[in-house]
This record gives C-alpha cells, structure tokens and sequence, in this order.
C-alpha cells in the first residue's frame, strides 16, 4: 500500500528546507568571501614583494613590513599559492552568484537616477545602510567593479606567468610592458577598493557582523519552515458567522480550503 501521509515538497521548498532559514549572507557566501579576502592579502604581499625586485616605476618601492616573502622566489612561490585560492574561490564565487540569481537580485538593476541620488547623499554625509538587505547604487557599481577587475588581474596575471602559452590573448594588450602595468593598475584598483570597503564596513559595523553570522533571515526563512502547520491550521474568523441553531451534519474537522 501506498502511504499518502508522505507528501512531497515542492523543489524551492525542499531546497530551502535541506539549506535553513534562508539568510541575508548565505553560509556559502560567507565562506567564500572570508576566502577570498585571505586570499588577496596573500596576492597583494607576495605581489609586491615580486614588483620590489623589478619596478615599473623608480619612485615606488612597498615597505618590507608589508610584503610577504623573504625572496622574490619565495615571494613568487606565495602568489601562486594564493592565486589557485583566489581562482578556484572565485569561479566557485561567481557560480554560485549566477546559479542562485543572488548577483541578479542584488547588483542590478543599476540606474543613472539612483546613481545621482546615491552620489548626492553621500556627498552631504546623508548616506545610510540602514536596509542591509539592499546594495545601494554605488554599492552595486563597487562590487561589479571589482568582480571585473578580479578576471581581467587574472587574465593579465596568465598573460605575465605564461607569455609563450597565452601569446594571443597576450598579443591583444600589447607588449609585455603594457600587461605588467595593467596588472598593477588592477591590483592598485583592488587596494583602493579594499580601503573604502572595510571603511564602510567599519563605519556600519552590523553590516560587518553579518558578514560573519549572516545575518537576519530574509525572503521568508521561517515562515518557510513553518508553512506545512500554518496551512493545517484552522480558521478561527468562521467561527462567529456560524448560524446559532446546530446541524446534524456539522463537524469541527471541516478545514477544507
Ligand atoms: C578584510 C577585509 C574585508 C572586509 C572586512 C569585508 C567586509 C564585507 C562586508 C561587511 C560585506 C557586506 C556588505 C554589506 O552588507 O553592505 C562585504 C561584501 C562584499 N565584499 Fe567584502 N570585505 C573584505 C574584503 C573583501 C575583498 C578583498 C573583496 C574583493 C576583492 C571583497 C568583495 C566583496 C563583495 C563582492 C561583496 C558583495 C558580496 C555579495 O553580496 O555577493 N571583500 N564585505
């Protein structure tokens, strides 16, 4: 016999079900979020460690205190290290935002009022993240910047590791010379955006707290979870409407919809 007391779940239930409540930062983007951070102090350090040893430009050496490896070989064996870390966290990062539509939802649309709105606010000090469940425009426009400059530091980086290989996506730059300063403008691009973001992640410090913990629960986490009784529940509002005289054939388990 077939047991009809097992009902399946819809699939978005099951799912949000088998993952929890869902929260304004998922565990996963946690996850590879702290990641990739490790991973690009690893990157910059050895990366500047690697620039001391052949600068692009005379005036600019980085502090010993601020790179990592003692050697320029060392320092190279360090930035490959990081950049596997960074590479796979990445593609799983942008997976993750593309299968799951979360870069759909919270980096676009991006519009040229709310741009201005955004920009003017903050030039009057007004700016506020009081819903962190919404990126505001400039937000957005900062972390589809540097996902983009994340690819293009890579394929620069490819370009610099293995010039032989990659010679005709590195033909498309130009000469070598022009790659290497691309690839430093990206990471100078990364450093910038680094500076603001924990800035503000300092001056909101719940939005910083909820990249740790993730957060309240968003999109109607427990509700979700408590569905199945709430649709069992009876209807009290009838209750009154009910005519005073009793019938035979009235029965207190009527909860049909
Ligand atoms: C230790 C340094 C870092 C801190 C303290 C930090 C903190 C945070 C916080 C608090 C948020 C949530 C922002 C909000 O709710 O308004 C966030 C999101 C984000 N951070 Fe960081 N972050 C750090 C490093 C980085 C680095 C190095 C990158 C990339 C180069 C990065 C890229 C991003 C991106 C793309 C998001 C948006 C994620 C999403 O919602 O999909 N962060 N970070």
């Amino acid at each position: 016999m077939s047991a009809p007391a097992v009902k399946s779940l819809k699939p978005e239930i099951a799912l949000k079900r088998a993952w929890g409540p869902a929260r304004l930062h998922p565990l996963p983007l946690r996850i590879m979020h702290w990641i990739n951070a490790a991973a690009i102090v690893i990157m910059i350090g050895s990366g500047w460690r690697i620039y001391n040893d052949d600068v692009l430009f005379g005036w600019l050496q980085f502090p010993d205190v601020l790179v990592i490896g003692k050697w320029a070989q060392y320092g190279l064996q360090w930035h490959f290290f990081g950049m596997w870390i960074f590479v796979l966290n990445g593609i799983a990062y942008l997976g993750y935002g593309i299968a799951t539509g979360r870069f759909r939802r919270k980096l676009f649309p991006i519009r040229l009022r709310e741009i201005f709105a955004t920009v003017g606010d903050a030039l009057r000090f007004r700016l506020t993240h009081e819903d962190l469940a919404v990126y505001n425009a400039v937000q957005k426009i900062l972390y589809l910047g540097v996902i983009l400059v994340g690819i293009l530091i890579v394929i620069t980086g490819l370009c610099l590791w293995k010039p032989v290989q990659f010679s005709e996506l590195a033909s498309l730059f130009g000469g070598f010379q022009i790659i290497r300063l691309i690839h430093f403008l990206c990471m100078s691009a990364i450093v910038a955006f680094i500076v603001v973001h924990v800035t503000l992640a300092l001056v909101v410090p719940q939005s910083f707290v909820a990249m740790i913990t993730g957060g309240p629960n968003v999109n109607g986490g427990p509700a979700l979870v408590a569905e199945p009784a709430r649709v069992a529940a009876p209807t009290p509002v009838a209750e009154p409407t009910r005519p005073a005289a009793p019938t035979p054939d009235s029965s207190p388990s009527d909860s049909s919809q």
